[in-house]
C-alpha cells in the first residue's frame, strides 16, 4: 500500500498529465530553440510546444539553474553553454571535426571556396564543420545545420554509402525537393547512388539552389564511412577534377588520423 502510493506519487511528479515524461518535455523545450529563435520567454516556449506555461516556466528556471539555459536580462532564455561543453566534450562527431580541421584548412586553401564536413544523423546530413572565403559563392550550410540526404553532395555520399537495408527505407520515403534539379525519384536516385559509388565521389549541380554545385566524397576510418568531406563551388565553375583530387587527398588523410584516434582510446 505505502509502495503503491510512493511510485503512484513519483509518476505523477515525472509524467505531465498527457502522459509524456520528463525528458520528452525537456526535448521539446530544448529543441524549440534554433537559429530564427535564439531567445524564447517560458510563454513562448509553452505556445510553441504545446506545454502549460507553469510547468514551461518551472523546467526552464530548473535548466537555467543547471547552466542548460541562460537567462537574459529581459525575461528571455537561450540554450546555454554548459550543453555546447558537454557535446562538444563527450561527442564522437566533434572529436572527428578536430582531426579534420587541418585538412579542410588545406582543402579550403586550395579551392577558395566553402568546404565542409557532415555527418549522417537522423535520415539527413548534419554539418558539423564549414569554412569560407572571402569571395565564396552562396552557401546556405550551416554548422550545426541539416540538409535532406537526396538533396546534397554530402547527403548523396552518405546514402550511397550506408547498408543497402538503410538506402531501401529511405527510398521508400517521401523525398524533399529543394530545386527543380533535385533529385526526389526513387528510380532515378538509386542510379545517382550507384554512380557515386562507381565514382567515389557525389557531384550534385543545383541540387540545393540552382546557382551552386557540392561535390563530396566519403571519409572511412577502417570501420566504414564516418562522414562526407564536400566543397560547395558556384555552378559552372566546378574545377571538377581538381577538387575531387584535392577532397580524396584530404578524406584519406582524415580516415587515417581518425583511425589513429580510435585505437589510441581503446
Ligand atoms: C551540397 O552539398 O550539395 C550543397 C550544400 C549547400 C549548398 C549547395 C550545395 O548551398
Amino acid at each position: 500500500m505505502t509502495n503503491g502510493t510512493a511510485t503512484c506519487h513519483a509518476e505523477t511528479v515525472a509524467n505531465s498529465r498527457s502522459g509524456d515524461s520528463i525528458i520528452t518535455r525537456v526535448t521539446r523545450i530544448l529543441e524549440s530553440f534554433d537559429s530564427t529563435r535564439v531567445t524564447q520567454t517560458p510563454s513562448g516556449v509553452a505556445r510553441r510546444t504545446g506545454l502549460p506555461v507553469s510547468s514551461a516556466h518551472r523546467l526552464m528556471n530548473e535548466l537555467a539553474d543547471n547552466g542548460f539555459l541562460e537567462r537574459d536580462d529581459q525575461g528571455g532564455f537561450r540554450i546555454g553553454m554548459r550543453l555546447w561543453e558537454l557535446t562538444t566534450r563527450g561527442s564522437n562527431a566533434l572529436g572527428l571535426r578536430q582531426v579534420a580541421m587541418p585538412f579542410m584548412e588545406e582543402v579550403q586553401a586550395g579551392i577558395r571556396e566553402h568546404t565542409q564536413l557532415g555527418v549522417l544523423e537522423q535520415d539527413e546530413v548534419l554539418f558539423i564543420e564549414r569554412l569560407s572565403a572571402r569571395q565564396a559563392g552562396a552557401n546556405i550550410t550551416k554548422i550545426a545545420g541539416r540538409l535532406p540526404l537526396n538533396a546534397s553532395s554530402s547527403g548523396l555520399v552518405l546514402l550511397a554509402y550506408a547498408p543497402p537495408a538503410y538506402q531501401e527505407r529511405f527510398l521508400s520515403s517521401p523525398l524533399k525537393r529543394l530545386s527543380p534539379e533535385t533529385i526526389v525519384d526513387p528510380t532515378e536516385l538509386r542510379k545517382k547512388l550507384a554512380e557515386v559509388r562507381t565514382r567515389g565521389y557525389s557531384f550534385a549541380p543545383g541540387y540545393i539552389e540552382s546557382v551552386s554545385t557540392g561535390i563530396a566524397v566519403p571519409v572511412s576510418d577502417g570501420s566504414g564511412v564516418i562522414a562526407a568531406l564536400s566543397v560547395v563551388m558556384p555552378r559552372g565553375n566546378e574545377r571538377e577534377s581538381e577538387v575531387v583530387a584535392r577532397l580524396k587527398r584530404a578524406a584519406a588523410e582524415i580516415g587515417q588520423a581518425a583511425s589513429a584516434v580510435r585505437f589510441a582510446s581503446h
